[in-house]
């Protein structure tokens, strides 16, 4: 059995980590963390976890996580993630870091968008984890730092079509709606129910943290610089993440040849399915699984593709993706443990 360390398993990601590792058939949670709920028994703050997991959480001291644990889950805020990481690699451990203090290459453009990096020599050595891109490389990575929920839908539903230069990497959308577990389990006014409930807005528009690592990844698929427009917005649901994303074509391009496309380079992929041709997919039918769902439409008349991916933002856009990584780096089936069917009504 691997033992596992969750640092930050008080938060919602630390929670859906323990509850797809719980039932696991290869691993063994040991080590559990949170400040703020140090000495309670994990499924005390989680009810959901009661009977199922009989774990206290304690203070963060890597030293002693390090001697309880083979591999390590960092669930903490950004800023604060890179250092507890860094100290986790010098112990030898590997590490998934749900945080996006690793997932840009460019220690210049991590400062632009999110302040000064300590440990920026760790940035080169880090993978990105979207394994239906980068699963040769997660095999042997001993840092591996887990997408942003809004790139993982966005990214998975873009790469195709750039490789295959079906788009025209000019003038991209993508319009984005998530849920309220998206920004953490740490209170704010924000996102207070009063606030959420009954309405619809956006936030960060041109402006979020997520989109330089859309831009990292798809500049890389299309083999030149690109940049997108990037809006999301707040919607009221728990999890749920949707992007609706409009490209130009390049040149004559049906519905039917863009799904072919998505079709060959994900066809043997388990946690991508296609809708069929002009179907689309819906947040409800990824609900507590870790599928990415895939639609697609070329609209003739004006020239524009349009792609829409659904998630599950706590188990594709985070935890279950990370265990996915876990599941890669540690030679197991990619799909030990994350076998969960989505929870439509
Ligand atoms: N939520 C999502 O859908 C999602 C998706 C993808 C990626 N992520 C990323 O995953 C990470 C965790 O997100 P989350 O939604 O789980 O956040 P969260 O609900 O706010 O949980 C944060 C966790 O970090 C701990 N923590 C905060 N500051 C700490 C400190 N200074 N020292 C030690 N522990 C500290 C908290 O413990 P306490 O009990 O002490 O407060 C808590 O366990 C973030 O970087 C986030 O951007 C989140």
């Amino acid at each position: 059995m691997v033992k596992i360390g969750i640092i930050g398993a008080s938060g919602y990601t630390g929670q859906e980590l323990v509850r797809v590792l719980a039932r696991h058939p290869k691993v063994e949670i040991t080590s559990v963390t949170s400040e703020r709920f140090a000495g309670a028994a994990i499924a005390d703050i989680f009810p959901s976890l009661k009977g199922l997991i009989d774990l206290r959480l304690s203070e963060l001291s890597v030293q002693r996580i390090a001697g309880e644990s083979d591999f390590i889950f960092a669930a903490l805020p950004h800023g604060t993630s890179m250092g507890v990481v860094k100290e986790c690699i010098k112990a030898g451990k590997k590490v998934v870091d749900l945080s996006a203090d690793f997932r840009l290459k460019d220690p210049d453009l991590y400062e632009r968008w999110y302040g000064k990096h300590s440990c920026p020599d760790l940035l080169q050595e880090a993978i990105y984890g979207l394994p239906e891109l980068y699963r040769d490389e997660i095999k042997g990575g001993q840092l591996v730092a887990n997408p942003g929920c809004y790139p993982t839908g966005a990214i998975l539903a873009l790469a195709p079509l750039l490789e295959q230069g079906m788009i025209s990497p000019v003038g991209i959308i993508i319009d984005a709606k998530s849920g309220v577990s998206g920004a953490g389990r740490n209170p704010s006014m924000t996102n207070l129910f009063g606030e959420v409930a009954e309405g619809l807005k956006a936030y960060g528009v041109a402006k979020h943290r997520h989109a330089p690592e859309m831009e990292q990844e798809l500049s890389s698929r299309a083999g030149k610089q690109i940049h997108i427009l990037f809006v999301p917005h707040l919607i009221p649901i728990n999890r749920g993440l949707l992007s609706t994303i409009y490209a130009r074509t390049n040149g004559e391009l049906s519905t039917e040849q863009a799904y072919g496309v998505l079709r060959r380079r994900y066809g043997k992929e388990p946690f991508v399915r296609l809708c069929s041709p002009g179907a689309f997919p819906a947040t409800m039918e990824v609900r507590g699984s870790n599928y990415c769902d895939l639609g697609v439409m070329v609209d003739e008349r004006s020239g524009q593709l349009i792609v829409i991916s659904a998630i599950d933002n706590l188990v594709k856009g985070a935890s279950g993706q990370a265990v996915q990584n876990m599941n890669i780096m540690c030679g197991f089936p990619e799909t030990m443990g994350l076998e969960q069917i989505p929870l439509a009504p």
